[in-house]
């Protein structure tokens, strides 16, 4: 079958088989690699992308039910060399150990800004429930959200 996507701001077509992931479609198909592969059984969220604006774990969704989406992944965040928000706020407070949760960490917290706004602590705790690092540095990956979720909040 062939998908129609819109992926980081460009029109692509690719021919997938029914079965193929989004994940897959990503990285294979697309060389799109910053979304990683962690559990693949929708547990650790390290392959979370945003498919038309929402967060969603690119490894529990098939390439087809993303056709005429809009994809956005890591690599389509930055703009004109300057780092988003979120990303520069990872930077800024060390969110980030052996690297392989944060390009899911980060898309998690920029839908959370869309949905909760410039969130506290305790609610970015709640929300990255469904994200897991294996390095456990919640601490500062928390506090990087939150400071990003006030950067883009306030930026809006
Ligand atoms: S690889 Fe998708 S949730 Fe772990
Ligand atoms: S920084 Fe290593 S898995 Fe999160």
């Amino acid at each position: 079958m062939t998908v129609a996507l819109r992926v980081n701001g460009e029109d692509v077509r690719i021919d997938v088989t029914d079965r193929t992931l989004l994940i897959h479609a990503l990285r294979d198909h697309l060389r799109l690699t910053g979304a990683h592969m962690g559990c693949d059984t929708s547990q650790c969220g390290a392959c979370t992308v945003l498919v038309d604006g929402v967060a969603v774990k690119s490894c529990a969704m098939l390439a087809g039910q993303a056709d005429g989406c809009e994809v956005v992944t890591i690599e389509g965040l930055a703009r004109d060399g300057a780092l988003h928000p979120m990303q520069a706020a990872f930077a800024e407070h060390h969110g980030l150990q052996c690297g392989f949760c944060t390009p899911g960490m980060i898309m998690l917290g920029i839908d959370l800004v869309r949905r909760r706004g410039a969130a506290d602590e305790a609610t970015v705790r709640s929300e990255l429930a469904g994200n897991l690092c294996r390095c456990t540095g919640y601490q500062n990956i928390v506090k990087a959200i939150a400071a990003g979720a006030r950067d883009m909040a306030g930026a809006a």
